[in-house]
């Protein structure tokens, strides 16, 4: 699939089968976000991969509100992304700490990834930061930053002109 499609194919899936997402799509997804870059080329990103009931439940401690099956939106695999925010490259002059924009490629990347593999995904940031570093035991200066929800499609993509409909006017996004 080209990139242009895949950003097409790509939607915010928030119902998935019970399949699990086999061992070599999901080995692909996680080094689809290593590689990401990185400001600096620091990578303060860490993944913690919720692949089994127990992680599950505890990613879906942090973020009850999508519940679902023991899981967050019933997903076989949550990922958590966090952040090492004293180990990212931080500007000069405002003191802007890279950490959340060097996480979010990450996630991008694992995101598209997990497309092309014919999976879907959500983002999610609708979540308890405190009570997610509780459940898996991370490190104080470990920022749980996104979820991302992965598996295969329980539910559907909009229609072109609904999913049209809710992005911003191109007049509006190009200043
Ligand atoms: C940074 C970020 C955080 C998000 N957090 C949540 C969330 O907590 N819960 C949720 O259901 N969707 C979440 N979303 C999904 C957005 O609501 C969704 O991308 C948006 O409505 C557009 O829909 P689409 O992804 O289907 O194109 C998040 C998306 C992003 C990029």
């Amino acid at each position: 699939m080209s990139f242009t499609d895949l950003t097409r194919a790509r939607y915010s899936c928030r119902s998935y089968e019970k399949r699990a997402v086999e061992p070599e799509k999901l080995d692909a997804i996680i080094e689809a976000g290593r590689i990401a870059p990185s400001a600096h080329n620091n990578h303060p990103t860490r993944l913690v991969v919720c692949d089994t009931p127990e992680l599950r439940e505890k990613a879906t401690k942090a973020a009850h509100h999508f519940a679902k099956d023991g899981s967050v939106f019933g997903a076989p695999v949550v990922l958590l992304a966090c952040a090492k925010t004293e180990e990212a490259w931080v500007r000069r002059g405002d003191g802007m700490n890279s950490s959340l924009i060097d996480t979010s490629i990450v996630v991008d990347q694992m995101m598209m990834q997990a497309v092309e593999l014919g999976l879907q995904t959500c983002w999610v940031c609708m979540f308890d930061p405190d009570i997610a570093r509780e459940e898996f035991g991370l490190s104080a200066d470990t920022l749980p930053v996104s979820m991302l929800t992965l598996g295969y499609a329980a539910d559907t993509i909009a229609e072109p002109d609904a999913r049209e409909a809710r992005c911003i006017p191109r007049n509006e996004f190009v200043l």
